[in-house]
């Protein structure tokens, strides 16, 4: 009797004990919801390594949740949980800090902030409840589901589009490294390069087929929206006909995998679809790699069948850059004016020179004297057969090589940049390095931080996130090609 008394008084506990670990593990703030109340607070765990997931959709595809970003920092941001890949972040501009002082609360406004300090991102809205759709789609809606959403993620695209997404000339993609944004012209698709602070310069523009419709002056504004039938389409808005048609390789094809594109750090655009264990790429705006705004990185010549190689042929094509990426101008004061030397190398082209503006001069030396005598020129090539001189005026990017020697193009280096090649993987490694090796790295370090210092000159024109999250670190061309060919490798997989 006593024995059966204490066995079940042993059951009792060990119920006890089941239940209470049940509900640790379905209450602790780790759980992740399928809705948020008002009143929802939460705060990053300093054990997590990548993603702290706080809400998912109904299908556990998507979750919405804190993204570790350079070990310290806080990304609010909707990733697809299968692949880890990120389709939308809050705050890519202004991260927060992981820290347990930063809270995610919603109040009806859903606000990512250190109260003690600052507000890193607010919806301002004043709604009920917070949902994530099964498209990615975070919703912030009141209490009357049958109301428009007081707040949708898919109106502030981060690098993402996915299907049915509606892309609207308000709206611009941005590659993770901030050096391409995607935007809509009036009847075009445009994307824009971003090498300089204030430069501009687009190097993709797809005007509307108007195959199917026309788009008609002021009868509304134009959007883009990938199809699930499987291609990118542009649409006027009243109008369900698409404007353009981009396919996607598997239009017309029984494929059925949800679709996505992303702005990539190379600057292409890029579809991909899911096949249930990976993204399969299916679409490329760019499709040679030479034509892509950077192939090669700084001061880099890509030549069709032949890949990459230096303006320069005194230097070496490693590690995926020539010179070092350089930025600002040469009208600072306080700077020497001629403080560059003068690289010239025939047979090449810009990759998008349909696309620049250019002057026409009587000859290369007019051209020249065109872009040394401009502070703000970097460069100029000029094309004896029709007496187009082409200035850019942003650090030399990648220009493609071209049989005819007649195009004859003029560059601007820094002065310290190039000849002395530098290491681009020092800055990483330097974490590495310990003991003896310390002093040393030291008076390296401190040399090079100047030089890079100077280098900056006219001032950063990515923001640090930008470049990290990109993963392309310190320089932001390292990354390029292996993104690029990364993403073709997917595809012939
Ligand atoms: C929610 O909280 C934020 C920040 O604390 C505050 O600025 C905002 O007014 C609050 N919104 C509502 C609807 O209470
Ligand atoms: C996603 O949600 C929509 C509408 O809510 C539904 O029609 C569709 O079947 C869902 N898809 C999946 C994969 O669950
Ligand atoms: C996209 O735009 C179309 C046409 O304006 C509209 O019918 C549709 O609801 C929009 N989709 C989303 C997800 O906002
Ligand atoms: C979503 O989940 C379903 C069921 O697990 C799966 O078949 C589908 O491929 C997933 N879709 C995406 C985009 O991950
Ligand atoms: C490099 O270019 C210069 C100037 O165009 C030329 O004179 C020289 O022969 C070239 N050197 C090599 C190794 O190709
Ligand atoms: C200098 O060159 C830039 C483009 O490279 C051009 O916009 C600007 O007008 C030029 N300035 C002068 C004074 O010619
Ligand atoms: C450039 O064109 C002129 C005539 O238009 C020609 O005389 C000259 O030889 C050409 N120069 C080069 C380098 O092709």
């Amino acid at each position: 009797m006593e024995t059966h008394f204490i066995n079940s008084v042993t059951r009792l506990r060990a119920t006890q004990l089941l239940l209470c670990t049940l509900a640790i593990l379905l209450f602790s703030p780790t759980t992740t919801l399928s809705e948020l109340p008002r009143g929802f607070k939460a705060t990053p765990d300093s054990s997590t390594q990548t993603f702290q997931p706080l809400l998912s959709d109904s299908t556990g595809n998507f979750s919405l949740g804190f993204l570790r970003v350079n070990k310290t920092q806080l990304a609010l941001a909707v990733l697809h949980v299968p692949s880890s890949e990120p389709f939308w972040l809050a705050n890519p501009a202004q991260l927060a800090r992981w820290s347990d002082r930063t809270h995610l609360t919603f109040n009806g406004s859903l606000v990512l902030s250190d109260p003690q300090t600052r507000t890193y991102w607010s919806t301002h809205t004043d709604a009920d409840h917070v949902i994530l759709l099964n498209n990615s789609n975070l919703l912030i809606q009141s209490a009357n589901q049958n109301e428009a959403p007081a707040w949708q993620s898919f109106d502030f695209p981060t690098n993402t589009l996915v299907e049915n997404q509606n892309f609207t000339s308000k709206m611009v993609l941005i590659s993770s490294n901030g050096l391409y944004s995607m935007r809509l012209g009036p009847d075009f698709i445009g994307l824009y390069a971003n090498f300089n602070e204030g430069s501009d310069q687009i190097y993709l523009r797809h005007k509307a087929m108007e195959a199917k419709t026309d788009i008609v002056e002021n009868k509304g504004p134009i959007y883009a929206q990938i199809n699930p039938d499987r291609y990118l389409g542009m649409y006027q808005t009243g109008n369900p006909l698409p404007a353009d048609v981009q396919k996607f390789n598997s239009y017309q094809t029984p494929i059925t995998g949800f679709l996505r594109v992303r702005l990539e750090p190379d600057g292409n655009l890029v579809g991909y679809f899911w096949d249930g264990s990976k993204w399969v790429l299916d679409y490329r705006a760019i499709s040679q790699t030479c034509e892509l705004p950077s192939a090669c990185g700084s001061y880099g010549l890509c030549t069709a069948g032949n890949g990459c190689s230096c303006l320069d042929n005194r230097t070496e094509f490693a590690s995926g850059e020539c010179f070092a990426a350089q930025s600002g101008d040469f009208c600072s004061d306080g700077i020497p004016r001629n403080n560059f030397w003068v690289l010239r190398r025939n047979g090449v082209e810009p990759p998008y020179k349909e696309l620049m503006g250019y002057q026409t001069t009587s000859s290369l030396a007019q051209c020249e004297r065109l872009c040394e005598r401009n502070c703000s020129c970097w460069g100029a090539v000029f094309n004896n057969a029709s007496g187009f001189c082409y200035m850019m005026d942003y650090p030399i990017q990648t220009l493609v090589g071209v049989g005819d020697e007649t195009k004859m193009g003029y560059f601007k280096v820094r002065e310290g940049a190039g000849r002395k090649k530098m290491n681009v993987g020092v800055g990483v490694g330097i974490g590495v390095m310990c003991g003896v090796v310390l002093i040393l790295v030291g008076i390296v370090g401190v040399w090079r931080f100047r030089v890079w210092k100077r280098k900056r000159g006219g001032g950063a024109v990515k923001s640090r996130f930008m470049e990290q999250y990109g993963g392309v670190s310190p320089g932001p061309y390292k990354d390029l090609g292996s993104a690029s060919f990364r993403s073709i490798e997917m595809g012939s997989t």
